[in-house]
């Protein structure tokens, strides 16, 4: 695996909110299921154009890109050589061929300029201190004319029925958290602004509601049983470690999230950001 060298010294490493546990690839894996053709249904790929995914974790969007666009050749970077491991067995598992690992830093990238005919990034920029720089470093590497598409969730966009003090409390807590470490969990409203001034033309956004009621006991469970409350749950440690919220009040906040994903008048809806453009 010529790619994945080791670990690589960074301080975006160290801030990423999620983590590299089994249980946030499992996370990882049961979000991008979910809401699979909400987000990926118009991204293709010509035959023959040599695609960036920035960021691609343990190939939880990497196997939709590959294989909707099977005649493109994908190269999928992250910064953790762990998540590019597991993405790579993933991948081979699938029997898609399509595929090129390799670890780097998007502030640090390994090719020379206008090398990609497209780039993808999804729920990356949320996680860096310098989102717009990210942007222009990937900017540099696509070719004059190539296309980025970045996809990114908004935890502002998130209403839910039973809705309890706790349990806004809980969700709030994720994107301070996020925010203390350098990151921002409502960034999606901002890639028009991101994009445009990274002097990426034809921007264009549109929002992707995901709104869930028992109608849909299977994408209840999935989004929010093992997406995002896992997501939330994550944060514990920190929220503590920085007095954010007293244990008890902690624990009725999950419990009531939990209420949300399985009672039977429970309703939840959250929106995604797509944004394509061209350089
Ligand atoms: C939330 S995960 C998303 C993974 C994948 N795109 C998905 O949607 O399933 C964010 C990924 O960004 C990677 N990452 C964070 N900072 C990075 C950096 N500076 N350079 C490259 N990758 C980075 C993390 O290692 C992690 O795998």
């Amino acid at each position: 695996m010529s790619g994945i060298t080791g670990d690589i010294e960074s301080s975006n490493l160290t801030s990423y909110v999620h983590g590299y546990s089994e249980r946030e690839s499992a996370r990882l894996h049961d979000q991008a299921d979910s809401v699979r053709d909400l987000l990926h249904h118009d991204t293709r790929y010509p035959a023959g154009n040599l695609v960036l995914e920035m960021g691609c974790g343990v190939g939880a969007q990497t196997v939709t890109l590959a294989r909707n666009s099977p005649d493109a050749a994908i190269v999928a970077v992250d910064i953790s050589g762990d998540s590019l491991h597991q993405a790579e067995a993933f991948i081979h598992r699938q029997g898609l061929s399509n595929v090129q690992f390799r670890q780097a830093d998007v502030f640090d990238l390994p090719y020379e300029e206008e090398y990609f005919d497209d780039i993808f990034v999804c729920h990356v920029l949320e996680h860096l201190k310098q989102p717009a720089e990210a942007l222009t470093k990937l900017r540099t590497v696509l070719k004059t004319g190539g296309s980025i598409t970045v996809i990114e969730g908004d935890h502002g966009s998130c209403t839910f029925r039973p809705e309890s003090k706790e349990a806004r409390q809980v969700w709030r807590c994720l994107i301070d958290v996020q925010a203390r470490l350098g990151g921002n969990a409502l960034i999606g409203r901002g890639l028009f602004p991101l994009l445009s001034r990274a002097q990426f033309d034809v921007v264009h956004v549109s929002p992707r509601m995901v709104y869930i009621d028992h109608s849909n006991p299977r994408l209840m469970d999935r989004f929010v049983n093992r997406t995002i409350i896992p997501m939330v749950e994550g944060v514990r440690a920190q929220v503590m470690d920085w007095g954010l919220m007293d244990p008890s009040s902690w624990e009725r906040g999950i419990n009531d999230l939990y209420q949300v994903a399985n009672g039977d008048d429970s309703t939840f809806c959250y929106t995604f950001y797509k944004a394509t453009g061209i350089k």
